[in-house]
């Protein structure tokens, strides 16, 4: 597996387009300066995932936008295994952003069938739509994966069939990173079906 950096002008090449500049520029953000998040920004990350597709429009989802730390800090002790300081850098973060799959019945019919989890590819999708226009305020964003599911759906909360998806921690970087991760190149990542 070969991998390639980032450009480091990364409006280098290509068409220009803005949204791929974004999109190279986002990072995982490890620690976030204290500052909140101001609220127009907050508005514009909500109308991120308002305005995201998904499958037959259902919108099987809802997103609690967590400012209180105490909370934070609770959600992010909940570790599926090993010692919760993993996830202690996420408590320098001013917003945790959890994003509740609200499969319906039509989906778990729907689900049998077609064998795809539609709520949490929808919930995904508009989790990375709001990490791209947070990067474009210039805040930074981290995916969690590395949460426990039950653990974390009863911090918060969560209705009855609910389910925590996925975190996200928002806020100011503390700073750049010094090394971006490479990626693979673009040979090994798509195969291009030409007659
Ligand atoms: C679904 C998903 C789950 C992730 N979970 C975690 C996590 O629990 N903790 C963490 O520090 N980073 C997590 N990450 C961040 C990845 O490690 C990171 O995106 C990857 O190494 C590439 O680095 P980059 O985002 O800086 O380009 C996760 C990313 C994704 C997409």
């Amino acid at each position: 597996m070969s991998h390639a950096a980032p450009p480091e002008n990364p409006k280098e090449g290509g068409s220009g387009s803005l949204v791929l500049e974004i999109i190279r520029r986002r990072f995982s953000c490890r620690r976030y300066l204290s500052d909140p998040v101001d609220e127009e920004k907050m508005a514009d990350l909500k109308e991120a995932v308002r305005w995201a597709p998904s499958a037959c429009n259902r919108q099987p989802y809802r997103f609690h936008f967590i400012t209180d730390r105490p909370l934070i800090t609770e959600i992010s002790r909940a570790v599926p295994t090993g010692p919760a300081s993993v996830n202690e850098w996420i408590t320098s973060a001013p917003l945790l952003i959890a994003a509740i799959g609200t499969p319906e019945v039509f989906w778990h019919r729907a689900t049998q069938v077609i064998d795809k989890d539609y709520h949490r590819m929808d919930a995904t999708i508009a989790m990375d739509h709001l990490s791209l226009v947070a990067t474009e305020l210039g805040l930074g964003t981290c995916w969690i994966g590395w949460f426990h599911r039950r653990k974390t759906g009863r911090i918060l909360g969560i209705r009855q069939g609910e389910e925590v998806v996925i975190l996200m921690t928002v806020g100011y970087p503390e700073k750049k990173p010094v090394n971006r991760k490479p990626r693979k190149e673009l040979e090994e990542l798509v195969v291009n079906r030409n007659f």
